[in-house]
């Protein structure tokens, strides 16, 4: 592999494994980290490495987004996911992870444009949602109706796409996760669906196929759109986390677009990964009904006998505050307010919060809030329904996981993911 610092002195590590010294070249990134190159490892030794959970292994090297985890940095293509948040939109932040860079006025009326005329599904696909439970579970839906996109749509699967296919295929799946993520909430109440409108924009669309009825129009408040808005950037890629590394390596066999983002979706599922913001409110919920004793909840997260984990806290990558949940918070505050909403959860979020920053056990572990802390109060106040909050998650990831897909689509290393094991089972048995 090219080492992508070639401004740098070559590098090299030495393993040394009994009598045997092995070298290994050092590849450094752009911010200057550093990994072992060991391609060649089990070549020249027979070894390979063991790393639980990956904590310690990079598995591409990509170009999208950068993470500091002990100075609580966020970058989408070198911009702080901050300035993104507060100056620019949803779909430009799209944009610019998926392509590259931040679209001109004019790309940006193009890609707009381009969107909104994918946004519709199939008449039959509508049928489909008839089938489905109305208790099923928004997530269980959302994959399955991503996937069977393929179906619609088989033209846009085939593994060798042209530039032109692969833009197809991406604005068709950003422009109606939407509306299936609508499309189910409205199924699951008994409502007839809500069409799109041409007229409005990204976030404003889904929130009016959401909420608006065939006999009331939902009427849009600036601060609701620009809150959700902001939580869609905020949420929008996070590197090779659980569900993108999930798309990338499904993505690796040259599975289409709609069955590796499908299998994202379910990764992302998990109360550990992007179904922590469902769990956080579900425990806040129950802390105020249990009479908002925070001491109590500090101290069954940190007995060792309990598996009670203080949802929305801790992060594989952040030992220091998550930039996500800082700027989260604030809009937490800004929308309650607003709306005039005094939601005792978060009262209690807050109080959790400060307790647990004073704690010796999670200062330790360097446990701090993380990105699904505070969202779901704001869902919540927005009208989200709580079983519905993971699919925000996944809409705003979905920028990210494409972003991810294309870049390995369009990488020179066209290897299919497979990692090794050391197996620990029965020894040769005959029967
Ligand atoms: C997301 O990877 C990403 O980028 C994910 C994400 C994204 O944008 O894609 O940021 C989104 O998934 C955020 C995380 C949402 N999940 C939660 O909030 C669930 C609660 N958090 C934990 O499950 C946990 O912190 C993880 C899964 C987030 C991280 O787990 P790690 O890195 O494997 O850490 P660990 O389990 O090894 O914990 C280290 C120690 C352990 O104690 P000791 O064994 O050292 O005594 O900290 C403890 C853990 O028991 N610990 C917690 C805790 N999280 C970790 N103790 C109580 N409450 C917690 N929340």
């Amino acid at each position: 592999m090219n080492n992508p610092r070639s401004d740098q002195p070559s590098e090299t590590a030495k393993i040394t494994i009994g009598d045997k010294v092995v070298s290994c070249p050092v590849v450094t990134g752009v911010e200057n980290e550093k990994a072992l190159d060991i391609s060649g490892l089990r070549n020249q030794t027979g070894y390979v490495t063991y790393d639980e959970g990956y904590a310690n292994t990079a598995s591409c090297l990509s170009s999208i987004t950068f993470i500091d985890g002990e100075k609580g940095i966020l970058r989408y293509r070198g911009i702080p996911v901050e300035e993104l948040a507060e100056k620019r939109s949803f779909i430009e932040v799209a944009h610019l992870l998926i392509f590259g860079h931040l679209p001109s006025v004019s790309e940006k009326s193009a890609f707009s444009k381009l969107l909104t005329s994918n946004c519709m599904i199939h008449d039959n696909m509508v049928k489909l949602f008839d089938n489905l439970p109305s208790s099923s579970h928004p997530m269980a839906t959302l994959s399955a109706m991503v996937v069977t996109l393929s179906a619609y749509y088989p033209e846009l699967i085939k593994p060798e796409m042209s530039a032109e296919e692969m833009n197809k295929i991406i604005a068709e799946l950003l422009a109606k996760i939407r509306t299936l993520a609508a499309y189910s909430y409205k199924k699951s109440i008994g409502e007839p669906i809500i069409y799109p409108k041409r007229e409005y924009k990204y976030v404003e669309n889904f929130l009016h196929m959401m909420f608006s009825t065939p006999v009331d129009e939902y009427p849009l408040d600036k601060e609701v759109v620009d809150a959700l808005e902001k939580i869609l950037i905020l949420h929008a890629d996070h590197e090779q986390n659980c569900s993108t590394s999930t798309v990338r390596l499904v993505g690796s066999s040259k599975a289409n677009l709609f069955a590796s983002i499908s299998a994202g979706i379910c990764a992302l599922w998990g109360p550990l990964h992007g179904g922590a913001n469902q769990a956080v409110i579900e425990m806040l919920e129950e802390i105020v009904r249990d009479g908002g004793d925070v001491k109590k909840v500090i101290e069954k997260a940190k007995d060792k006998n309990n598996p009670f984990l203080l949802m929305g806290f801790g992060h594989r990558i952040y030992k220091n505050f998550d930039p996500r949940a800082k700027v989260i918070k604030g809009i937490c505050d800004t929308v309650l307010t607003k709306l005039g909403i005094n939601d005792p959860c978060l009262e209690v979020a807050k109080t959790i919060e400060e307790a647990a920053l004073k704690d010796d056990f999670f200062i330790q572990r360097k446990l701090y809030p993380n990105v699904d802390f505070y969202s779901g109060i704001i869902l919540r106040a927005i009208g989200i329904p709580t079983n519905m909050f993971t699919v925000i998650f996944a809409m705003g990831r979905l920028p990210g996981w494409i972003a991810h897909w294309k870049e390995q689509c369009e990488s020179p290393n066209k290897k299919i993911g497979r990692p090794r094991q050391i197996y620990v089972g029965a020894p040769l048995t005959h029967i």
